[in-house]
Parts: structure tokens; sequence; C-alpha cells
């Protein structure tokens, strides 16, 4: 697929079908992800993979999912036959950030100017979504308040912070997120020429 036409049609997709997804496709779409950017090529992102229907419920319980059925949804969350649970982790960029070669001129560990754990999760979250819809896949990602009840539930350790959770699946026809009538800010509005 031309890399523009991927792009321009990943969407969060929240209603899928139950036809299941192999898991060749997810391990592919996995490594795809580990050709994404990582601030000192710390790779400090994992991510747990759950396709058991009972482990899904409770994934979609933790993110909410009932409040998106009473908002009119589907039960997105947990009928997508596959959910990756995307995992940061803060210990392992100050690790790498400790070694000779990172450490600023005073020999001390950089002053973080953003929270390079969670910058690189989120390119990892969008190679993971295009490499989706590369492979003509839909997929979701849904936030979750309870971030330390996916830890209980799924064994993270506790030096990795689940983001959220991604859905891929095979896409049926959804509800829009009412979100999208806010429309795509102008160009203008966003791009800055030579200055702010
Ligand atoms: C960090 C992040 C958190 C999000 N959290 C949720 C969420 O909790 N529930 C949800 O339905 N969509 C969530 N979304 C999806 C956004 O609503 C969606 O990306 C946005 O409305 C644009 O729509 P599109 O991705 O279909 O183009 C999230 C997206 C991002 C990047």
């Amino acid at each position: 697929m031309d890399f523009t036409d991927v792009v321009r049609q990943r969407r969060m997709v929240r209603h899928f079908t139950p036809q299941p997804v192999p898991a060749e496709t997810i391990d592919r779409l996995i490594a795809l992800t580990q050709h994404g950017p990582s601030a000192g090529f710390s790779q400090g992102v994992a991510f747990v993979v759950i396709t058991d229907p009972t482990i899904r419920k409770r994934v979609a319980e933790i993110a909410g999912e009932e409040g998106y059925v009473a908002g009119g949804f589907h039960p997105f969350i947990s009928e997508a036959p596959v959910q990756v649970v995307i995992c940061t982790s803060e210990k392992v960029y100050r690790d790498r950030y400790r070694e000779p070669d990172k450490l600023d001129a005073e020999g001390r560990e950089i002053e973080w100017p953003v929270p390079y754990w969670h910058t690189d999760a989120g390119a990892a979250l969008m190679v993971l979504l295009l490499g989706a819809t590369n492979e003509g896949l839909a997929s979701a990602f849904v936030g979750t308040h309870d971030p330390p009840a996916l830890q209980r539930l799924l064994g993270i350790p506790d030096d990795f912070w689940p983001i959220g959770v991604a859905m891929i699946g095979h896409g049926a026809e959804d509800v829009r997120s009412p979100s999208l009538k806010r429309g795509r800010r102008p160009l203008e509005n966003v791009l800055h020429r030579e200055r702010w």
C-alpha cells in the first residue's frame, strides 16, 4: 500500500468482527514497531498481546468499555480479537542515559526536556496502527485510567507503565466518535514557517 494511503486510511475503528488475526501477523506488526525511533536507542517499549476472550473482557472492563457501550458504541475493546497493551519504562531510559555517552558536560544524567519514554511509546503505537492498516486490518487505541490494574492483571512489572490498549482485527461498520465533529485543524493553524 502507498504510504500516504496508509496514513490517510488509518482511523480508530470502534467495531470488530469475530474473525481472528493470525499470530504471525501480530508478531510481524510488533517486530515492525522495533524499527520506530527510540531515544538513545533505549528501546524501553514493550507489549502484551492478548487474544484470550476472558482476559480481553477484563482488559475491556479496566479500560471502561461499559462507558463506551452506554454511550452508544459497540463493545469494541473486548470484541477485537487482539488487544495489545503498550508499556513503556522510564527506568530503561534513565539507565540508558546514565551510560557514559549520554551524560551531560558535568557527567550527570540530563535534565529531561520531555519524558522520552512516552515519546517513544507514541511512536511505537503509531507504527503499530499504521502497520495494521497496511495489512488491511482495522485498529483502535484507548487509554485507561487505571494502569496499575492492567499491571496486576497481566503481570506487567512495576517499572513498565501501560499507556493504553490497542485493538486490532477486522473492522465492521462502527459508530464514529463525536470528537471528529471538531474537524481537522486548518494547516495554517499547525504549520508555522520559519518561526511561530
Ligand atoms: C493518546 C491517545 C489517547 C486516546 N484515547 C482514546 C480513548 O480513550 N478512547 C477512544 O475511543 N479513543 C481514544 N483515542 C482516539 C482519538 O479519539 C482519535 O485518534 C481522534 O479522535 C482522531 O480520530 P482518528 O484516529 O480516527 O483519525 C486516543 C488517541 C490517542 C492518540
